[in-house]
């Protein structure tokens, strides 16, 4: 089984992407919407609330997880592996799949994400080490407005302020490096014209697709879990048109 996780709804496009990949995997999706947002948390809460999501998966089952947020990338040293018995392998993250995604390309990247993303400058470095430099911002706020239903006008002016005075016409690329963002995708577009948007959620599903199969075949099961109940993410699961009524656990 694959364990999926994110501060709530942002995962879920993971979730989607590997679902069509993978069509007979089964897949365990874990929520924490109780202490969404992870994008304004320190490393060190960050770190707790990792491993925390990751023995919850493990315990129900997951042999395999993703890490379907860029904000907890940092906290997932290689130290981890051990701790959670967990080999490299059977692990997949936002970060090196989407660097890995840009390697010997000439595109000039700018990258948005959550405050604890661009502070913990992990995508500066992966960059660094593929010899890219990216213009990175962090748009604060935004991830949390997405997760929690805020009106489309306030969301489209974090995006609108977040992007005011950014050279769009110097860059070739727009990253969305946090899993919430590519929900409001269209909010984006308005702003950014035909700049091209990457989701990485697809590249991190071709990931798992050739890194999982064939060991991840299974019923095609997918099941939620989530910290807190919420009626935004329970919409979006509504939405992604799962066969049968989707399983929903709240855990308090
Ligand atoms: N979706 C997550 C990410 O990719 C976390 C967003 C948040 O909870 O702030 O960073």
């Amino acid at each position: 089984m694959i364990g999926i996780f994110d501060s709530g709804s942002g995962g879920l496009t993971v979730l989607k992407a590997i679902r069509t990949r993978m069509p007979s995997a089964d897949i365990l999706y874990f929520g924490d919407i109780k202490n969404a947002p992870y994008g304004s948390k320190s490393t060190g809460e960050l770190s707790t609330l990792t491993v925390r999501a990751i023995e919850l998966l493990q315990k129900r089952g997951a042999e395999s997880i993703v890490s379907a947020c860029n904000s907890v990338s940092a906290s997932l040293a290689v130290s981890l592996f051990d701790a959670l018995s967990l080999a490299p392998t059977q692990l997949i993250e936002m970060v090196g799949t989407t660097v890995s995604s840009f390697k010997n390309t000439p595109a000039r990247l700018l990258l948005v994400a959550t405050p604890a993303t661009i502070q913990s400058e992990i995508y500066q470095n992966g960059f660094r080490m593929v010899g890219k430099e990216v213009t990175a911002l962090a748009i604060p706020d935004l991830a949390s407005a997405i997760e929690f239903g805020a009106p489309e006008a306030e969301i489209e002016g974090l995006i609108r302020n977040a992007l005011a005075g950014v050279p769009l016409a110097e860059c070739d690329v727009l990253i969305l490096a946090c899993t919430h963002y590519p929900l409001v995708a269209d909010l984006f577009k308005k702003m950014t014209g035909p700049l091209p948007l990457f989701d990485p959620a697809l590249a991190v599903a071709d990931r798992a697709k050739r890194q999982l199969w064939p060991r991840e075949v299974g019923d095609g099961t997918t099941r939620f879990i989530i910290s807190t109940d919420s009626e935004p993410f329970r919409d979006r699961v509504a939405a992604l048109g799962l066969n049968g009524e989707p399983l929903i656990e709240v855990l308090d």
